[in-house]
């Protein structure tokens, strides 16, 4: 019977690039993105075995636990599966990009080969709606930082987007932002800030007469109403963000899962 072989490129790679321990984003979190970008290269081919959580923690320079926390999430994303006994597997479940992802609309853009830019509308402290107030859990007197944006792709108006962030999270953003740049980028740069989660609820609706001006469409047209709460890490909620996508340039793609929990904390 032919024995299976253990993969030895990439993260065996016998000198694997080390890890950037000052970007702020979570050692586990960039474990994954490498083995992601392993399986997606087809180095980590399906129905080939991963490399134990030992070994990649001893080449990576990490603990066994920060290892695990990274497969713990391919585990749910469904590129990789475990069989108690057996080990852990490359699923050939492809990765829908797109979901079930944080993405900045910089990196969306950029993921279908378009142009990012931003057009700014406004960007102001201000106290926060009960709406906000509720969903980024401030203090009766904490205030936020707004900014409205009109964001493009390749010159096209793909969507109006309102971006609250709490003043505590990042002082100063009104000098030290430009709005006309990624926002996840500077926040993570400047302040550390990395969204880790996001809960989005859309809905639908119609454009009223200013948004149809600045999305280049017809009053009353269908727009997805999408209202974002990002969290840290930590679960500390950091933005709040009302955005308007014209029905005629977005669909909406899910995958859902069926959850093996067993499976998943035998790991
Ligand atoms: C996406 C999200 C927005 C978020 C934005 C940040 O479009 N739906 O909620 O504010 O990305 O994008 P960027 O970092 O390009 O400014």
């Amino acid at each position: 019977m032919a024995k299976t072989k253990v993969p030895t490129q990439g993260i065996e790679n016998p000198r694997p690039s080390p890890l950037n321990r000052k970007s702020g984003i979570p050692l586990y979190h960039q474990i994954q993105q490498r083995l992601l970008d392993q399986i997606e290269s087809g180095e980590l081919k399906p129905g080939m075995p991963m490399p134990s959580i030992e070994r990649i923690a001893q080449r990576m320079g990490v603990s066994p636990m920060t290892v695990r926390q990274a497969v713990r999430a391919l585990c749910e994303l469904g590129v990789i599966y475990s069989r108690q006994g057996k080990g852990t597997f490359i699923s050939g479940i492809k990765l829908e990009r797109d979901f079930r992802q944080v993405l900045s609309f910089t990196e969306e853009s950029v993921a279908r080969g378009a142009r990012p830019s931003s057009k700014v509308l406004s960007f102001e402290m201000q106290a926060p709606s009960p709406a906000v107030k509720a969903a980024l859990r401030l203090g009766n007197r904490e205030s936020v930082y707004c900014l409205r944006r009109v964001r493009y792709g390749d010159s096209v108006p793909m969507g109006i987007e309102c971006s609250s962030l709490p003043v505590r999270l990042c002082p100063g953003l009104l000098e030290s932002l430009n709005p006309t740049s990624s926002l996840y980028a500077e926040l993570a740069e400047q302040y550390g800030i990395q969204l880790m989660v996001t809960d989005e609820v859309i809905e639908v609706g119609k454009a009223n007469a200013e948004e149809a001006r600045l999305l280049e469409i017809a009053p009353r047209s269908p727009v997805f109403l999408f209202t974002r709460i990002s969290y840290l890490e930590n679960g500390v909620p950091a933005e709040y963000v009302n955005s308007i996508y014209p029905g005629s340039r977005y669909k909406v793609v899910n995958r859902l899962m069926r959850m093996n929990r067993k499976l998943v904390s035998s790991l």
